[in-house]
């Protein structure tokens, strides 16, 4: 194990233990916020607890602020898409869904096979596990036309499989979107002649396991 590794165990449990003292005070505590209400409800072992405290928060958080960072990011890097985002408030919704299907901050999620299923002519079989690829699906040309160009009037972009696809797909697609349209709207409105404050080639990007995003963005105004 390097210690990177370790690390992130070390931060991982130490995380677990600080959720299950916050659960342990709302259990003393009774609060009406969505974990209070879990608590209240005695449906979920405290280990289940934790598991969907873990979830929301990582999904939650950083998600949406990887997202938020490679969006402004793909938007700073050409002028005239800031501009369009500035210009024409009206368009966010399908701006923001353009920006979701070309350039993903997790890329790939798994799921395993209960029985063999043949697909595209290759047969996955009973409990293997599959790798999805979400930018291999985002670009795929049978669904968009010139799927490698950023188009931000582009009618079929919410057919994007970013927030994944059946019972597991992203349970706050919906508000995730809303974050964004919000974010990215006042953002422009706040700071028409935002810009990168340095050449794309120094923004230090993190890219290790499924992750692909800006590190930090500098930015200027
Ligand atoms: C841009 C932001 C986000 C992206 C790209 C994203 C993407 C995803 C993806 C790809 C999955 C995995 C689904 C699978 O394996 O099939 C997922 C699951 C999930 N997401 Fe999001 N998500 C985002 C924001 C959020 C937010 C804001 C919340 C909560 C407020 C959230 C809550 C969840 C939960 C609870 C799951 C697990 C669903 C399940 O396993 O049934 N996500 N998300």
């Amino acid at each position: 194990m390097d210690a990177d590794s370790e690390n992130i165990l070390e931060t991982n449990e130490e995380f677990r233990a600080f959720m299950r003292s916050v659960f342990a005070r709302k259990r003393a505590e009774p609060s009406d916020n969505i974990f209070g209400e879990l608590v209240r409800s005695g449906r979920l072992t405290d280990q289940e607890l934790v598991a969907t405290a873990v979830t929301l928060l990582q999904a939650a958080h950083a998600a949406i602020a990887r997202t938020l960072a490679l969006s402004v990011y793909m938007l700073l890097k050409e002028r005239e898409r800031w501009n369009v985002l500035r210009t024409e408030p009206g368009s966010i919704g399908t701006i923001v869904e353009e920006l979701l299907r070309y350039a993903i901050a997790g890329q790939l999620s798994v799921r395993m096979a209960l029985e063999d299923v043949e697909l595209g002519g290759a047969v996955i079989k009973g409990v293997e596990t599959v790798a999805i690829s979400f930018s291999a699906a985002n670009r795929d040309p049978a669904v968009f036309a010139e799927p490698d160009r950023v188009d931000l009037a582009r009618e079929e972009a919410g057919r994007h499989l970013t927030f994944s696809f059946g019972i597991h797909q992203c349970l706050g697609q919906h508000f995730a979107r809303l974050e964004l349209q919000i974010a990215l709207s006042r953002l422009a409105q706040r700071f028409p002649n935002l810009e990168l404050a340095v050449p794309t080639e120094d923004i230090p990007w993190h890219t290790d396991r499924d992750i692909y995003a800006p590190d930090r963005l500098p930015v200027t105004w």
